[in-house]
């Protein structure tokens, strides 16, 4: 499967199995977990061009990455060619292997602010953003759109050749329009379109919460690559069925959820200060602690972790737990 993936960093990008940016999600640990489950390529979560050029903290913690991640593109959001221009220019000492430019979010805020996925409503913003990254790095540039702000304001036939003549190597589809947030199913059909109408590779994401949704997914809309988000919170192994194409090697044994959460908090303590780890820490173990009994109470726990000896018993239970599911 997927024997059309070179060795050759961008085309594990366009032509591989993708972990889509998540903000407040994907961080650099988890990326890594992702990698070495079978990801062939990782985005960093979304980082302000704005905050960028102005130097922000914030902005540049988000930058942080492992060599293990790459090939990893850095995802920048905003609305102003110019903050893009500056922030291309930055990244691209970084050992980036791509730029990704937000055309997708749909949160209001970010969308009031004339970014994200409000930018499928401006085009000539848009296009002036693509050629302000292509102008200021050699790396690729990549764009991540929706199918269209909503059923009445669908992408142009004519966007993936737009953004493509200005400099654009890729482009990822969320299937679905800003209208319809994250909910409903995700149109395969509006996806197959825009592969049809794109010169350039087209990366499919949107609700592969299984092996055969995303095998699904890419044979439905003959997409080159695959983009998975929130199937993989909580199961990166979805990562290493789909690369062996045994659904049953996407359902890990109790031992091996222990340990890659222990790999996992091992890796965040190395960037993250003690004071925040065990905050940032409960959102990724509470993708963890769900679909089987005992999960709910067991959540209870998770969020009030705040010490190792706290993770270690909550550990110690989900490993029974898990162990019983398995057995009944
Ligand atoms: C919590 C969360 C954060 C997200 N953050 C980003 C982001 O920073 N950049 C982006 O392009 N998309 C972001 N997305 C959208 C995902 O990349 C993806 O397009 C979407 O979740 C659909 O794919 P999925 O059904 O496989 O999750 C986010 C989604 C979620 C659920």
């Amino acid at each position: 499967m997927f024997a059309f993936m070179e060795n050759n960093a961008f085309r594990e990008y366009t032509h591989g199995l993708v972990l889509a940016p998540m903000a407040g999600s994907t961080d650099s640990a988890f990326r890594r977990i992702c990698r070495r489950m079978g990801a062939t390529a990782v985005v960093t979560e979304m980082v302000a061009a704005a905050g960028l050029s102005r130097k922000s903290v914030k902005s540049h913690k988000l930058l942080r990455f492992h060599p293990e991640e790459k090939p990893i593109g850095v995802q920048l959001f905003g609305k102003r060619p110019g903050d893009f221009e500056r922030a291309a220019e930055l990244v691209s000492g970084m050992d980036f292997d791509f730029i990704d430019i937000n055309a997708g979010c749909p949160v209001k805020k970010v969308v009031n602010s004339g970014s994200g996925s409000a930018l499928l409503r401006n085009i000539p913003a848009l296009t002036a953003i693509v050629r302000a990254v292509s102008s200021q790095t050699s790396l690729p540039g990549t764009v991540k759109i929706r199918i269209g702000w909503s059923p009445a304001e669908p992408v142009l036939d004519s966007l993936p050749a737009i953004l493509a003549d200005e400099g654009a190597a890729a482009i990822a589809v969320h299937g679905r329009y800003r209208s319809d947030m994250f909910a409903g199913e995700v149109r395969k059909r509006e996806i197959e379109k825009i592969v049809r109408n794109s010169p350039v590779p087209v990366i499919a994401n949107g609700d592969s919460r299984s092996v055969s949704d995303a095998l699904d997914l890419i044979d439905s809309t003959g997409a080159a690559g695959l983009m998975i988000g929130r199937g993989s919170l909580g199961n990166p192994w979805i990562f290493r069925g789909l690369l062996s194409g045994k659904p049953e090697d996407a359902s890990p044994l109790p031992e091996e959820v222990v340990s890659v959460i222990w790999q996992q908090y091992k890796w965040m303590s190395e960037y993250i200060p003690e004071s925040h780890l065990y905050h940032v820490l409960r959102g990724q173990l509470l993708n963890y602690i769900r679909g089987f009994r005992g999960a709910a109470a067991l959540r209870g726990k998770a969020v009030g972790v705040d010490s190792r000896e706290d993770l270690s018993d909550i550990l110690s239970e989900l490993e029974e737990l898990l162990k019983t599911e398995r057995h009944t």
